[in-house]
C-alpha cells in the first residue's frame, strides 16, 4: 500500500501519545483519558490503567449493540479499549480483532488484553486502506475516532464493506464537520494529527458510504464540547494565524455513525 506523509505524521504522533502515557500511567488514572465518553458501567470491571487509556470521541461499543458470538473488527484500536469491551460483550464464542497502523499502539493493546485475561482478542498491525482480514470476515466493525486521519477515507469505507458480512453493521465514533474547515486548519498536519484537519463534512462522509454500498446510513451528533476543541488546540500548540477557536467549535463534531451492508 502507498502510505502518504499524513500516514507517518499520525503515526508518529500516536507513538508518542501512548510512549508518553505510559511514563505517567498509574491506578489513579493518569493517562491519557476520554474514558467519561462511556457509561460508567461498561467500564465498571476494566482496570483503570486501561479504562483511562482512550483516545476515542465517543461510545461505539454502545452504539454497536453487540451479541455473544459475533465477530468484531476494530479499526484503528489504539490502546485496546474497545476491544477489550468488545470481548466482553461477543463473550467467548465470539470474537474481536484489532486492527492499527502503530507498533507502539499494538503491543500496548496486547499488553492490556492479557491483563483482563481475554483470549478472543486479537491485534493485527494494518492499515485502514488495506486491512489484514478476509472478505466477508466481520459482523460488526467498529471504529473511535480513527476514519477522520485517514487522507483516503473513500478506501477505507470500501474496506470496510469488502470485509464485512452481508447484514453487518458498521458502528462508529468519528469528527465530522458542519460546512468547510478555515484553509489553515485544513493545510495543518498537526492539525490533522489532532482529528480536526482530516475531518470532512457529514454529507461528504454519508456520500463515501453510500457510494461503496452502505445502506441505512444514520450520522448523528453525539454531543458539542468546547473542551474537545480546546484540548485539540492544546496538544497540536495551534496558533493558526486568523483562526480562533470559537471559528472551529462551530464547524466540528463529534458523531456516531451506523450503516449497515
Ligand atoms: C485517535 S486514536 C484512537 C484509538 C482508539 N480507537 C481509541 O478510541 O482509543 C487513532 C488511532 O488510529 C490509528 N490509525 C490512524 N490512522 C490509521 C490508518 N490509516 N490505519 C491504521 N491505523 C490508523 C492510530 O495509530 C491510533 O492508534
Amino acid at each position: 500500500m502507498k502510505q502518504s506523509p499524513i500516514h507517518e505524521t499520525v503515526r508518529e504522533h500516536y507513538a508518542q501519545r501512548i510512549i508518553q502515557s505510559a511514563a505517567c500511567c498509574n491506578s489513579d488514572g493518569c493517562c491519557d483519558t476520554n474514558a467519561a465518553l462511556y457509561p460508567e458501567q461498561l467500564l465498571n470491571a476494566i482496570p483503570a490503567e486501561i479504562s483511562n487509556t482512550s483516545y476515542g470521541c465517543g461510545d461505539p461499543i454502545t452504539l454497536a449493540s453487540l451479541k455473544p458470538g459475533q465477530t468484531v473488527l476494530d479499526l484503528g484500536s489504539g490502546a485496546g479499549l474497545d476491544c477489550i469491551l468488545a470481548a466482553q460483550k461477543v463473550g467467548e464464542t465470539g470474537r474481536v480483532i484489532g486492527v492499527d497502523m502503530t507498533a507502539e499502539m499494538i503491543e500496548r493493546a496486547r499488553a492490556n488484553a492479557s491483563k483482563v485475561k481475554l483470549a478472543n482478542i486479537e491485534f493485527k498491525h494494518g492499515y485502514l486502506e488495506n486491512l489484514p482480514v478476509e472478505d466477508n470476515f466481520a459482523d460488526v466493525i467498529i471504529s473511535n475516532c480513527v476514519i477522520n486521519l485517514s487522507p483516503d477515507k473513500a478506501q477505507v469505507f470500501s474496506e470496510a464493506f469488502r470485509v464485512l458480512k452481508s447484514g453487518g453493521k458498521l458502528a462508529v465514533s468519528d469528527i465530522v464537520t458542519e460546512g468547510p474547515l478555515p484553509a489553515a486548519v485544513k493545510e495543518s498536519l498537526s492539525a490533522w494529527a489532532g482529528c480536526v484537519a482530516g475531518a470532512v463534512e457529514a454529507r461528504e462522509y454519508l456520500a463515501m458510504l453510500e457510494a461503496v454500498g452502505f445502506k441505512d446510513i444514520s450520522i448523528q451528533p453525539i454531543f458539542f464540547d468546547p473542551s474537545i476543541i480546546d484540548s485539540a488546540l492544546v496538544e497540536m500548540n495551534l496558533t493558526l494565524e486568523g483562526v480562533s477557536p470559537e471559528m472551529l467549535y462551530k464547524a466540528v463534531y463529534s458523531a456516531k455513525i451506523t450503516a449497515y451492508k
